[in-house]
């Protein structure tokens, strides 16, 4: 917890450890509630550190029994110690260090470091949770051979895991002992330790150069008929990998663990990667597409880390977005190959467009590779993952595929085993395509989302076009006057007849010729940099551009363009659909020709996040109201196009996974919500199909409609029919919290409260947290921001009462909160009231402090 002034780390201070350790030995006592933990290092000076400098341990709630230098005990006076270090003096340069600590588990509620869930122990060691395990150099570029020795109750401890191959297994009077070893160095936040009563799916891999790997998912008994598709993801996966990076597995055995209570999404520990089982577990009867959505991708980023995170680590944390930037890249592009690469490319713009340029736009904007922080858990953002993968991405398309391979293979080739900096990662881009990438290094640096604005001018007589771009960066805190950025700027030139070429340039000024009149320019095809982008479009060109860009992406873009105009339109209170975007739109959804996922996404009105990200001062019942009547306007104008769209679709067919079926699904669904928004008709439908439905897509979507278009009484019914079909099941309620607390005609202050009270809510549960707390609080912006402030106060509470049970999730919930600046002077006010509020209350932890005393400044 805080002490009065909170330590910054900064980039420019870093220097290399006075001591490397060689190997390390841990000794695991399991006890709910007493665990000993004993360490063995073998230590080597650093030589390149001055000689005598003490040896530096770290430490967070530990309780020392004894520390050994070389067999001798040390006494309180050879070493000082305080809340979060162990610091020994007079080191010999090269010595055997033991410690014994005692940790508890059970008490353990933030889930980082050694922890319970349900019956199992687990660990979270991401990124300083080893040093609240034992004392130790608990840094990125220290990296050892580890040998873990667990010891625990045999019958309630069946299995017993950590990080590489199963050395021994034995049994003395109920006691079992495992040991494990893990040839490769690794950095202590990849250790790894998981035991308690789990059953195994179990299947194998053979990699490209002929060996068998061994596949191995852990999850409690009930779950054992949800492992199959994550075990396929992770098949494919490992096949991906090699075809596209040439990355082959490197251990005879691969074990994924499914926990119930995890704080992110999963862990990517060396050889035993651990799962919120909200991303791991799946059945047709349970989960939705879009949940074997995110495990397809989530188990691909976990294990393509292998490579880039753990063979390839972080010299340090600034340095985080050197893996995480990469694998999201490395995880995308394997997830567009499986589905639709357009499809991908839209969500991961719109989280763009939502997420991370609200962020840049924020009191918590930082560079990819920021300069400070005070603590690193607040870093896991949307500028280290996404923003850090379209920079990556912009390499890729400014190299092409193949020299983006030849950089990554020299990046590995120099790099494997070694704790490496971003600076590295772009060289090796360099020296393997011959190029220079200084200016292109200001993406790291800077931060703050460019805005690029473009005109375009035709010349008739000449048949002449020009195309001029401007580029600046807003301010961001501690950065301004920022320098231009490298942009790779994709466009098409789009004739009358739909024709496209496609070329790639650099931004400044152009001159096309022999362009033809009516020509249509269609900018940052496939959203080729990260920018926002300023450029007059009539209504009409939109349109067309919906209709006729060759661009999957752009024909999107233009659509959300035109959408977003008419939202504003409604806020003026003068939107009425037009008769060619009638026609238009009707062409779409009876056109055969289009991926019916992207024609989902032609149909989607953007979010109302998506909105508030393009609006000044954001209005969050304004914006609302005005979006609701548009999408009353689509579904009055089209509902007989919906409702045939909708019959089309609804065929009966055995659930699978595949694309073809979930494009199918998604539009079909969009359309039932369409034609239920317009009619009684489309109600009972949804009401049908809630009732019939036999995979989860369709019962959640079903059910989404009657909450969010049905009477009250017809949603309040099938939400409690959902109850008590689903309740056994903790992952379904987690839906059907969401599908509540993120409902703008449910999810009022008062109702989200009574959720908060059900008896499946569960504070210790991060996430029932985010299905509540966080669905709301993102979701539902127009209760969330209700003009007495009563929703910020509800989440205020949430936020106390987690700030030190988990300070993880108690920040992360803050995130709308840091946005006060951007919304109207009433909610504005209210929300730094509680801001302050915050801050008054008392001994806060280092994560919440942070983010609080930030977004005050
Ligand atoms: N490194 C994990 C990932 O991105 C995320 C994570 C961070 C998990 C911190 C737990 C704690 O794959
Ligand atoms: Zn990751």
């Amino acid at each position: 917890m805080l002490d009065a002034q909170p330590k910054t780390t900064q980039l420019s201070e870093y220097t290399e450890p006075n001591f490397w350790v060689e190997t390390t030995e841990l000794t695991f006592e399991l006890q709910p509630e007493n665990t000993i933990v004993s360490t063995r290092l073998q230590l080597k000076r650093n030589p390149k550190r001055p000689a005598n400098s003490p040896l530096e341990l770290d430490g967070d709630e530990l309780e020392l029994i004894s520390v050994a230098v070389n067999g001798k005990q040390l006494g309180v006076n050879d070493y000082s110690l305080d809340e979060e270090c162990l610091v020994i003096h007079n080191m010999p340069d090269e010595a055997v260090l033991e410690t014994k600590v005692r940790v508890n588990p059970a008490q353990n509620t933030t889930l980082d470091g050694l922890y319970r869930s349900g019956g199992m122990y687990c660990t979270q060691c991401e990124a300083q949770g080893f040093r609240r395990i034992t004392y130790y150099p608990d840094r990125p570029d220290v990296m050892s051979v580890f040998t873990t020795h667990i010891v625990a109750d045999a019958e309630g401890n069946p299995v017993m895991l950590s990080n590489g191959n199963l050395i021994t297994d034995s049994l003395d009077q109920g006691v079992r002992t495992v040991t494990w070893h893990d040839p490769h160095k690794k950095p202590s936040y990849l250790f790894a330790l998981v035991a308690g009563d789990l059953v195994v799916k179990e299947d194998s891999f053979t990699t490209m150069s002929g060996r068998e790997v061994a596949l191995k998912l852990y999850v409690e008994s009930q779950n054992i008929d949800k492992t199959d598709y994550a075990l396929d993801a992770l098949k494919r996966s490992m096949r991906w990998d090699e075809e596209t990076y040439g990355r082959e597995y490197d251990l005879d055995i691969f074990m994924i663990v499914a926990v119930d209570d995890f704080n992110m999404g999963a862990m990517e520990n060396k050889g035993l990667n651990v799962f919120n089982s909200s991303c791991v577990l799946a059945n047709p009867a349970t989960a939705t597409d879009a949940t074997y959505q995110r495990i397809e991708g989530i188990v691909a980023h976990e294990y393509f880390h292998n490579w880039t995170g753990n063979r390839v680590t972080c010299r340090d944390w600034f340095q985080l977005s050197l893996k995480e930037g990469f694998t999201v890249f490395r995880d995308a592009s394997f997830s567009a190959d499986m589905n639709s690469a357009v499809v991908k490319r839209i969500e991961d713009a719109t989280l763009m467009r939502t997420a991370q340029f609200a962020e840049d736009a924020g009191p918590m904007a930082h560079p990819v590779q920021p300069d400070s922080y005070i603590e690193i858990s607040n870093f896991y953002t949307m500028t280290i993952y996404e923003k850090g993968a379209e920079v990556v991405r912009m390499l890729h398309k400014i190299l092409g595929a193949e020299g983006f391979r030849k950089g990554s293979d020299l990046y590995f080739e120099r790099h494997d085993g070694q704790a490496v900096t971003i600076h590295e990662f772009v060289g090796a881009m360099e020296t393997a395509n011959n190029i220079d990438l200084t200016l292109f290094k200001r993406w790291y640096k800077q931060a703050g989302t460019p805005v690029v604005e473009a005109q375009t001018q035709y010349d008739s007589s000449k048949q002449t076009l020009t195309l001029s771009l401007r580029q600046h960066c807003p301010d961001t805190p501690g950065q301004t006057n920022k320098k231009p950025m490298w942009l790779p700027v994709q466009l098409g030139l789009i004739a009358e007849d739909g024709q496209n070429i496609n070329i790639q340039v650099e931004p400044a000024h152009f001159v096309f010729s022999n362009v033809p009149e009516n020509t249509r320019v269609s900018l940052f095809c496939d959203f080729s940099a990260p920018i926002k982008l300023e450029y007059e479009q009539s209504t009409d060109e939109l349109l067309f551009l919906l209709e006729h860009d060759s661009d999957g992406f752009n024909r999107w873009d233009a659509g959300q363009k035109l959408m977003l105009s008419w939202i504003e339109q409604a806020r003026q209170g003068q939107f009425e659909l037009s008769d060619s975007a009638k026609a238009g739109l009707t062409r779409l959804i009876n056109s055969t020709d289009l991926d019916p996922a992207l024609l989902t996404y032609l149909l989607k009105l953007p979010s109302e996040s998506y909105v508030a990200e393009f609006s000044a001062p954001i209005d969050p019942v304004g914006i609302h109201h005005a979006r609701e009547q548009v999408v009353n306007a689509l579904a009055n104008a089209l509902e007989s196009e919906f409702k045939a769209c909708y019959k089309r679709l609804n065929i009966q067919q055995d659930y699978a996974p595949t694309h073809s079926q979930m494009a199918a699904r998604s539009l079909k669904n969009i359309s039932l919500y369409y034609w239920a928004m317009a009619s009684a008709e489309g109600i009972n439908q949804a009401q049908q199909q809630f009732q019939h439905a036999d995979n989860m897509t369709d019962q959640m979507a079903a059910l989404n409609i009657l909450v969010n278009a049905g009477e009250k009484a017809q949603a309040q019914a099938a939400l409690n029919d959902f109850y008590q079909q689903w309740q056994h099941d903790s992952l379904v309620i987690n839906q059907w919290f969401t599908v509540q607390a993120g409902s703008a005609v449910l999810g009022t202050v008062a109702y989200v409260q009574t959720l908060i009270e059900h008896s499946a809510f569960d504070w210790r549960n991060p996430n029932k947290i985010r299905a509540v707390i966080g669905a709301f609080t993102n979701q539902s912006l127009v209760n969330f921001h209700q003009a007495d402030g009563a929703g910020y106060k509800l989440l205020v509470d949430a936020i106390l009462r987690l700030n030190k049970a988990n300070p993880q999730i108690a920040a992360r919930l803050l995130t709308p909160l840091t946005r006060w600046k951007r919304l109207l002077p009433q909610q504005s006010n209210l929300m730094k009231q509680q801001l302050e509020s915050i801050l008054k209350s008392g001994e806060l932890s280092k994560d919440v402090y942070e983010v609080v005393s930030k977004s005050l400044i």
